[in-house]
This record gives structure tokens, sequence and C-alpha cells, in this order.
């Protein structure tokens, strides 16, 4: 493995409900992901995250896990349901004080605290006011950022305001395979806006109580022309917009891009010039590319999604392409020319059925080749120019993947749920090792 530049950043990431449990302890209130896994057929297996990794119980035995690993940072996120029950109000203590015994353990582990304000989990109370669809859950998203920033502004060292907020458009609001399990296909543009508005206003709040960087994280995906019609190319386009530029054009001050969905009467005077705010880094989580061709006839959607050949696969049946993470460093490069602030890859990972052998270890080598690619090619990006400072692996843990609940396993720790023992994979020595050179 090549070198990287001194003070390259090397983490692993994680998300509140994906690892914590205990959601109706010390007065969290439910979020939409409670709501959305109770109901019958949305989670493949049947479970919700009301356990989960139990890491709202055994934080102390995982932040040992990432001092083991010898990792600079740790990406988690806040669950805002612990922070503001009913989403609104004063701050929840002790829903704080979980997060400030967090931070303080990191620390003194030498980790820095990395942490997320939006992984997904909107207080249910939110979304029976409209959730994102409403314009003032905007607002009370920036008065949480402050609540939280209060209390831990002055020892978390990079801010994240959303995650991947385009998915959470399109699988939550569009398609309704995430919660809140609305299927509004473009009708879903508000919950962009907004998110991005929240985005803009948070980011305000953030700096009001701290000194230390903002950033957003987005999912990227590189757009795969199949087949060569006009039609091919229109759908190709139109899906990158889409994907790649409607959360990423107005961010970095260029307006919205000519996408499929977007309504100008959502976005008020100003609302462009709040939300460009400048951001100190872009988060980037990169899983694979997307193969797009023109839709059937009589198609709603302006496109298709084509599986890709010609590359192995994980156990999410997701394409293994690190050349695509160099291609969409170097387009974003591009794109954005002065505009684009450094990058940090937030999430970088691969699912597979890990299984512990009779001795109870656990062999992964597909996540290893997995891992080495992706950060060779993050090497590859940052020789070619590009400003890359840090790189996260999705995940730590083993953990509770949305919809697909237990059925993927994307740690570099394995989880044994019944028992919650973690087993580091050789994947965690293998990272250990390279974090370590
Ligand atoms: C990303 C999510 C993260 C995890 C990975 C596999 O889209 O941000 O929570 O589910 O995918």
């Amino acid at each position: 493995m090549p070198d990287f530049p001194a003070g390259f950043r090397w983490g692993v990431s994680t998300s509140a409900y994906q690892i914590e449990g205990a959601t109706t302890v010390d007065g969290r209130g439910p979020s939409i992901w409670d709501t959305f896994a109770r109901e019958p057929g949305r989670i493949v297996d049947g479970s919700t995250g009301d356990e989960a990794c139990d890491h709202y119980h055994r934080h102390a035995e995982d932040t040992a896990l990432l001092a083991g690993l010898g990792v600079s940072a740790y990406r988690f996120s806040i669950a805002w349901p612990r922070v503001q029950p009913t989403g609104a109000g004063p701050a929840h203590a002790a829903g704080l004080d979980f997060y400030d015994r967090l931070v303080d353990g990191l620390l003194a582990a030498g980790v820095d605290p990395v942490a997320t304000l939006f992984h997904w989990d909107l207080p249910q109370a939110l979304e029976d006011a409209g959730g994102w669809l409403n314009r003032d859950t905007a607002a009370r998203f920036a008065e949480y950022a402050d609540l939280t920033a209060a209390r831990l502004g002055d020892r978390v060292k990079l801010w994240i305001t959303l995650n991947e907020p385009f998915i959470h458009m399109s699988l939550g609001h569009g398609i309704g395979t995430h919660a809140p399990g609305r299927m509004l296909l473009f009708d879903a543009f508000p919950v962009a806006h907004h998110q991005l508005l929240g985005h803009g206003l948070a980011v305000a709040a953030l700096r009001a109580r701290t000194a230390s960087p903002v950033a957003i994280a987005n999912n990227y995906s590189p757009v795969r022309q199949v087949g060569d019609t006009d039609a091919d190319r229109a759908a190709a386009q139109a899906y990158d917009a889409l994907h790649n530029r409607l959360f990423t054009d107005p961010l970095l001050g260029r307006g919205y891009p000519d996408a499929p969905g977007l309504d100008p009467a959502v976005i008020h005077d100003g609302d462009l010039d709040v939300l460009a705010a400048p951001i100190d880094v872009l988060g980037v989580n990169y899983y694979n590319p997307t193969g797009i061709r023109a839709p059937e006839e009589g198609s709603p959607l302006p496109f298709e999604m084509v599986p890709l050949d010609g590359y192995p696969r994980t156990a999410f049946d997701w394409p293994v392409a690190p050349d695509g993470l160099r291609e969409l460093l170097l387009q974003l490069h591009d794109r954005y020319g002065d505009a684009l602030p450094p990058i940090q890859v937030t999430e970088s990972g691969c699912a597979y059925d890990d299984v512990p052998d009779a001795q109870g270890r656990v062999d992964d080598p597909e996540r290893i080749a997995y891992l080495d690619g992706h950060v060779r090619a993050v090497h590859e990006a940052i020789t070619a120019g590009v400003p890359v400072t840090g790189y996260f692996v999705w995940s730590l843990l083993d953990n509770w993947e949305w919809a697909e609940g237990f059925t993927k396993r994307f740690g570099l720790v394995h989880v044994d749920y019944p028992t919650q023992r973690r087993t580091p994979k050789s994947s965690y020595a293998w990272f250990r090792d390279l974090v370590r050179r």
C-alpha cells in the first residue's frame, strides 16, 4: 500500500439506530424507524432496532475496540429523539448524557469524535406533523443542532449535519422502502429542499457554538450508461442529476441542477443562500456505481436501473467497483473545482455472510480485498490532485441494516446478536495494520 499524506484521518462509521438499542431507555422518544420497523413486511427478517448491538450499554467495550484498531476518528450519529423526545422543546439531559459519556470515552482513548446529527431517525412527533415534507422541520433541525452543540461542541472534532439526504428522500419518501415509507416518487422533492435548508440553518447554529469544522455526508454513485442511444444518454443524465448533483450543486453555490421532479414553488427567496453556507469538509459515502438506460414506454421514471455485468458482487448483490470511487472523486473535483472543500470518504464498506469457524475466528478475505481496492482508489485520486483527507470504513460492527434487518453484515467486528459477543474479523487486523503503517 502506498503512503498517505501525514495527518490523513482513518476512521470507522456507525449510526445510532443501527447499533444503540435501548430505544425506550432514559426517556428516548420514538423515531420513524421504530414505527416503520413494526409495520408488517417492512423489514426482511421482521426484526427491529430495539436491541441492535446494545451499544447504548456496551459503548465502553466498543470504544476499546476502536482503540485497539488504532483509528484516529470514530463517526457515530446522535439520535434526535434522545435529545428532543418529541422533536421540540428543551434538551433532554439524560439523552445528551449518553453522548457525553461516549465522547469523553473516545477522547480518553485518543479517538476524535465525529458526530452526525441526522442519520434518518426523525422523532415520530415531527413525522406526524409532516416530517421533512413540512418546511418547519428545517427550523426544528437547526434548534436540535444548537442544543446538541451547546453540550458537545467543545469536544466533537467534526460535525456532520445530514447523512445521505438523497437516500432518505428516495428510499424513504420516493419508493417507500425505508422509513417513513412514503411512495411519492418525484413529489418527494420538498424532502430534498427542506433537508438542505435544515442543513444550512444547522451550519449557522453550529458555527455559533463551536469552532470545529462542519460537513455533510452525501451518497454518490457514478452512473454507467448502458446502451448508446440519445434516450440512454438522457436517462443517464437525469439519474446523475438526481443522485449526484441535486444535493451538491446547491450546497456548493450552483443552485439546483435541472433534475426530474424539481418544484420551484418549494424554494423560497433567500433559501439558496442559506443552504450554500460554506462547509469545511464534504463527506462522500460510496458503495457502488449504478447502471442506467432509457426506460420502457410508459414507465413512471425517466430512467431504468440495470445490473452491471462483469463485477464481483457483495452479499447485498452490489457490484464491487473500486474504480468507481476514483472516478467519482475525480468527477467531483472536475465538476466543482475551487468550490470543492476537502473531501473525507465518510462511508465505504461491504456486506458478506461472515460466519465464525470452529475456533470462533471470522475470516473475511473478500472484505480485505474490497477495502484494499477502495483505499488504493482514494490514493490514486489524491495523486491526481483531489483533496481527500480521510477515509472511514462502514462499519465498526455488524449491525441492523435498515430494511435488511440483521441479514447483512458490514462490520470489521462480528456481532453474535443473541449473546452480543464481539469478535474482530481478519479485516479488523488488516485495517489496524494499515492504520499503524
Ligand atoms: C448507507 C447508510 C448506512 C449503511 C450503509 C450500508 O447508505 O448511510 O447507514 O446502511 O449504507
